[in-house]
């Protein structure tokens, strides 16, 4: 056990896939993988590992927001031998291009949080994926017929934030999306040698608003971005 999870050593496996919702965990557990078993129920923060294609894959939800996806990646990493991480979640897109349903592979990830900073003061670290990943993500969507993007997200310490038109403008300078995790999974991923990548599907749109999805819209497209993720997953073999 670590102290956010409750597997015991061997239980998760070298793939995970990270939502952050943990309900959509269990919902991934329950649709996409054969033999799935739930590993952690600490916090609520749902966790299974079980076989996609007959290799075995975990699903564990992060939680919002990069003080709680550190957490669990840095104990996944850490404790457990995680070796790829391919965060799975929602994003705004900032981009009059991105629309809501398309898909955005966050190529690099742009921060307004501290977390980065406070270690490294006196630089502008780049938080980007890795390339391995995201080359393989972005055939497998093509091959998929799905429409995605690649490029930099911003990864937000806030949602309500009381400035948003400072967020969107970035978008004038090639940012796609706001999501809250995807610069802390870099970040980790860097320090400790391992892939990592985040594929977002584009959930509503800061400059256009009144774009909007219908629910059975919405679980098609996360149901897709499961897809890139797992055959990503499972494409990758390098090490
Ligand atoms: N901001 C931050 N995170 C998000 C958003 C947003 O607008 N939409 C989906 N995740």
């Amino acid at each position: 056990m670590s102290i956010h999870i409750g597997a015991k050593s061997g239980e998760i496996a070298d793939k995970i896939l990270l939502p952050g919702d943990p309900l959509r965990a269990k919902f991934i557990a329950e649709n996409f993988l054969e033999k799935a078993a739930c590993f952690n129920t600490i916090r609520g923060m749902l966790g299974y590992t079980g076989f996609y294609k007959g290799q075995a894959v975990s699903v564990m939800g992060t939680g919002m927001g990069m003080p709680s996806i550190s957490i669990y990646v840095n104990e996944l990493i850490r404790d457990y031998g995680v070796k790829k991480l391919i965060r799975v979640g929602t994003a705004g897109s900032i981009d009059p291009n991105v629309h809501v349903r398309e898909l955005v592979l966050a190529q690099a990830a742009a921060t307004n949080s501290r977390i980065i900073s406070n270690d490294w003061p006196e630089y502008d670290f780049p938080q980007i994926a890795d390339f391995t990943l995201l080359d393989k993500a972005y055939h497998i969507a093509e091959n998929l017929g799905l429409v995605s993007h690649v490029g930099t997200v911003l990864s937000s310490d806030v949602f309500y934030s009381s400035m948003p038109e400072r967020n969107i403008q970035l978008g004038e300078y090639g940012v796609k999306a706001i999501e809250m995790e995807a610069a802390a999974l870099y970040y980790l991923a860097a320090r400790y040698h391992v892939q990592a990548l985040a594929v977002m599907t584009i959930s509503d749109s800061l400059i256009h608003p009144e774009e909007d999805t219908t629910a059975e819209e919405r679980e098609t497209t996360f149901t897709d971005m499961m897809t890139v993720g797992l055959e990503t997953l499972l494409a990758d073999n390098k090490g």
